[in-house]
């Protein structure tokens, strides 16, 4: 499916002038989804795999620059092996599947996390998929695998600190922007929405540098029934909120 640039087909009720540069979902509810239908919880996880692709659709129908993707967190390794393989298995399923859609849409795919711990097989694919799409420039889509927001901090932690050792650069000088600079997001807008699906209304370690004046929902779905609807409908209700970055009053 090809897609017509956004200013040629506006999304009804969707304020073209005020949209989110950068929307980053944590999806939340695939076990749920599962358990209530009475199935294995890799169910849940397979069908999830469908509100990916529509949500991937939508945002660059709409045409937002940054849409990233909670697929997996550092403490989902503790989850029983035979789980973590199966979405082992979905990733490179879902690799093969999307690639020529999301790399036919001009999109860019980049993962953030720690890469090196997936296996050498979806490492492989995941770099092919990186290589492919290096040009693209009408979305980024990021995909967190194997991803955790102390981690990433802890990371840019080594990295200036072995600049400042090595005389690179000098402490008074590290800024929010060179802090920014160091993180996997790095030359990308922070996070507009965040959406976590299925109630909960926590973080779970994601982005947790980059959602400082991020707008947060928590619609109640379960991702696998997460569809293009409940993003447009989100969208539109961030275009309702007042955003004041500590400031008295909108400028
Ligand atoms: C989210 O769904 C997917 C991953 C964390 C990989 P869950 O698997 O956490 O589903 P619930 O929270 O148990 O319903
Ligand atoms: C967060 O969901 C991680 C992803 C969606 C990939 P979890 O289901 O792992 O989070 P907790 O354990 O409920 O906080
Ligand atoms: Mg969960």
């Amino acid at each position: 499916m090809k897609f017509n640039r956004p200013e040629d087909s506006p999304v009804e009720g969707i304020d073209s002038g005020n949209l989110p540069k950068h929307i980053a979902v944590i999806m939340d509810g695939n076990g749920r989804w599962a358990k209530k239908r009475l199935l294995n919880r890799v169910k849940g996880h397979e069908k999830g795999m469908d509100a990916v692709r529509t949500v991937v659709r939508t945002c660059r129908e709409i045409g937002v620059s940054v849409l990233s993707l909670y697929a997996f967190s550092t403490e989902n390794w503790r989850r029983p092996k035979a789980e973590i393989s199966a979405l082992m298995t979905i990733l490179h399923r879902f690799i093969e599947s999307e690639r020529d859609e999301i790399h036919g849409n001009n999109i860019r795919v980049n993962i953030i996390g720690q890469k090196e711990r997936l296996p050498e097989d979806v490492q492989r694919k995941l770099n092919d998929f990186i290589d492919l799409t290096r040009d693209n420039d009408a979305m980024i889509l990021n995909i967190a695998l194997s991803y955790g927001g102390r981690a990433e901090i802890t990371d840019m932690v080594k990295e200036i600190a072995g600049l400042a050792v090595r005389g690179r650069i000098n402490p008074d000088d590290i800024s929010d922007d060179v802090i920014a600079d160091h993180l996997y997001t790095r030359r990308q807008p922070d996070p507009d929405m965040l959406i976590r699906t299925s109630g909960e209304t926590r973080i779970s370690n994601f982005l947790l540098w980059q959602i400082a004046y991020t707008e947060l929902f928590f619609p109640e779905t379960l991702w696998p029934d997460f569809g293009r609807n409940d993003l447009i409908e989100l969208i539109k209700a961030y275009q309702k909120r007042k955003r004041r970055f500590g400031k008295v009053k909108e400028e």
